[in-house]
């Protein structure tokens, strides 16, 4: 085991659970063994330029070719310098004279089970409609719109429509608070508001037009705001400012080129929390970031024309940005899209929603796949999912006892699991097994994409050895990379490229086995250090989940006057389990049992809930202050449960 000094993490965790793609799978796949994988990784390494290059000609439409495929100065990249293209071009008009013209772009589902179908060439003339609307409003190439609508097909047009004229989105999730919308159009300098009267959500309304009115009266450069009508509640329209959504389309003609747009054209801004409380706007491109999302669907997805894909993010989220609106539409899928709970009006609704519409690939967050397990499979099953034929996971690492469930109950042991790490940050997956190439391992992410060139470093700044965790950079810049924090030059620098020089700093820890495989070990600043052994906060919490009783665990340190930390968990037990001394104790041995006594908990806490930000990661800030009896709530763990507290808890956290 390596000293504390090193900056080295230690791993006790051991997996050897093995999964090869079976042989029918892989025989239908574009990559379809681990040479085919190996040569397409080594010839990106050996010449990312070129291979981009080939790629962007071969994937891409180009209004006019670019001069150059890269120009790098640390930080700041650019991809197909000089060229001219447009990402909802390429996502709608390029299968216009296609067999895809009437294939179904969007298949949605709203909560009270409404469904709508929308081809290509639908999507594509709602899409041209509502980029005349918004020109007529007054929106110009690089003015920004702010967008915070529910899960309709709108958003998808909403966000389209804005690449169509080179507009840039700011999509909040339509769950944050007033202040928080009203913080990132300041920071933006949003010009139009686009939302909704309504949001289902688990059968109650969520009055969205209501808080988008208290943010806009903090919202000074806010000047329009088109309201969608998806409920029909009563809401109140500002003269002026105010106008629907059916009437500017009714009036839009269906007519609107696609405006011939600069390869590094900014296309979104996107919020995510930053380490010091702010969010930061983090800034996506043009051509580099539609590449990206749709070579990345198409590899880690396996893409065949008469799948269904479900993605089941928010487009509030970066993955409902790379694997809703953009990469599979640039790929010509068919989407999925559901509006509403998981859990509304019963916890069957996602399994209910695979069996009625025959859905082919299913990807969506651990912490969605725990909420299952602690449901309880009856739900499950009750239908036949036998339409599946590849999972996925995204937004935080996976115990291995949850993949194993995964992988039994929902893929029925034949679908394989894509395991994709990747963030806001990086544009689309880095990370990920090629379901027909890679065999899996429970919790691992496997390997790196091609163009994608991975490092491990210790504080020191070395290359750390097979086994040991370390900060996880990027050694090479690669097309979906962000282009900066807007309008904040200096924090994209310190935040990314400082610390370790020349490379993208992750800001996540991970350490590769004996295999070559990956495995995040997640945040730096989640790391815990008992007795000079810097342990990662998943392992520990995937011990714990690896027992029967345990849905979810949460791992943090707090500090420990003998051993520098100490571990404290909090634990939500499974439905058919109690709280009690004997479970805490069992609990404990068990985590001695499985990775050592190192690792055995200190503290553990039973919780109904943990608290989470509002894409599903656990708080462990907040946890930590808990442990360490520095929130107010400290030692009370019924406040745990207090959603009220929770509510005011997790806007802090924004
Ligand atoms: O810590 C990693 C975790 O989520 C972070 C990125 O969060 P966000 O920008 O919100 O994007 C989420 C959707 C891509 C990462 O730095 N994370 C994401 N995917 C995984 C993961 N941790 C472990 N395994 C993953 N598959």
């Amino acid at each position: 085991m390596s000293d504390s000094t090193s900056g080295q993490i230690d791993s006790v965790m051991t997996e050897d659970r093995l999964f090869p793609p079976n042989a029918e799978f892989a025989s239908r796949s574009a990559i379809g063994s681990m040479a085919a994988y190996q040569k397409l990784y080594d010839e990106a390494k050996a010449n990312p330029e070129a291979f981009w290059d080939k790629l962007a000609k071969a994937e891409l439409h180009w209004f006019k070719p670019y001069d150059k495929v890269l120009e790098w100065k640390v930080p700041n990249a650019k991809w197909f310098v000089g060229g001219k293209t447009n990402v909802s071009y390429n996502c709608l008009d390029a299968h216009l004279t296609t067999a895809r013209r009437n294939k179904a772009a969007i298949i949605w589902e709203g909560e009270p089970g409404d469904t709508r179908t929308l081809t290509y060439q639908q999507l594509h003339q709602e899409v041209c409609k509502f980029a005349n609307a918004l020109k007529k409003l007054g929106v110009k190439p690089g003015d920004v719109v702010s967008i915070y609508m529910p899960m309709t097909p709108e958003l998808v047009v909403a966000m389209q429509a804005c690449a169509r004229i080179g507009a840039v989105h700011s999509v909040i999730f339509a769950g944050f608070s007033a202040e928080a919308i009203a913080d990132r159009n300041n920071d933006a300098n949003a010009k139009i508001q686009l939302t909704a009267d309504a949001a289902w959500r688990r059968g109650k309304q969520l009055e969205l037009k209501s808080v988008v009115d208290e943010a806009l009266a903090k919202s000074p450069t806010v000047e329009k705001c088109v309201v969608l009508k998806r409920i029909g509640n009563e809401v109140t329209m500002q003269d002026g400012r105010d106008v629907w959504w059916h009437d500017v389309m009714a009036e839009a003609s269906t007519d609107c080129p696609a405006a011939q747009l600069d390869s590094e054209a900014p296309l979104f801004i996107l919020y995510t929390s930053g380490s010091t409380g702010k969010p930061k706007g983090i800034k996506h491109t043009t051509a580099g970031y539609i590449l990206w999302a749709k070579k990345t669907f198409e590899w880690v997805f396996d893409h065949r024309d008469e799948d269904i894909f479900w993605c089941t993010a928010d487009c509030g989220w970066i993955t409902g940005h790379s694997y809703v609106a953009y990469g599979p539409l640039a790929a010509g899928a068919t989407v999925m899209m559901y509006e509403g709970a998981p859990n509304w009006p019963l916890e069957n609704r996602f399994w209910e929603l695979i069996e009625k519409h025959k859905i082919n690939i299913l990807y969506t967050a651990p912490t969605a796949i725990r909420a299952f397990i602690k449901w309880g499979d009856e739900h499950v099953d009750k239908h036949d999912l036998s339409s599946l034929r590849l999972l996925g996971t995204v937004g935080e690492g996976i115990n291995p006892e949850a993949w194993m469930w995964y992988h039994r109950k929902i893929g029925g042991e034949r679908c394989p699991i894509v395991d994709t790490w990747w963030q806001t940050e990086t544009g689309g997956i880095m990370m990920s097994p090629l379901p027909g190439a890679i065999p899996t391992k429970p919790g691992s992410c496997t390997k790196p994409l091609p163009g994608v060139i991975p490092s491990i470093v210790d504080e020191q700044l070395h290359e750390v050895q097979q086994n040991h965790g370390g900060m996880l950079c990027v050694s090479h810049p690669w097309p979906g990379m962000l282009r900066g924090i807007w309008e904040d030059d200096a924090r994209y620098n310190e935040q990314y490229w400082t610390k370790v020089p020349g490379k993208y700093l992750t800001g996540d820890n991970a350490r590769q086995d004996d295999d070559g495989y990956y495995w995040i070990m997640g945040r730096i600043d989640d790391v815990i250090n008992v007795s000079g052994h810097r342990l990662s906060t998943i392992e520990v919490e995937s011990a714990l989940v690896s027992h029967s009783k345990v849905a979810e665990a949460a791992a943090v340190g707090r500090p420990d006057e003998i051993k520098g930390q100490a571990i404290a968990v909090f634990v939500t037990i499974k439905g058919n389990a109690e709280p009690s001394e004997e479970l805490r104790q069992e609990l404990k041995l068990h985590v001695r049992k499985e990775i050592g006594a190192l690792a055995q908990p200190d503290d553990i806490r039973f919780t109904a809930a943990l608290p989470k930000t509002r894409s599903g990661k656990i708080m462990r800030r907040l946890l930590r202050d808990i442990a360490s009896g520095n929130a107010d709530i400290a030692g009370d763990t019924s406040t745990l449960e207090d959603y009220s507290v929770l509510a005011k808890l997790r806007d802090d956290e924004e």
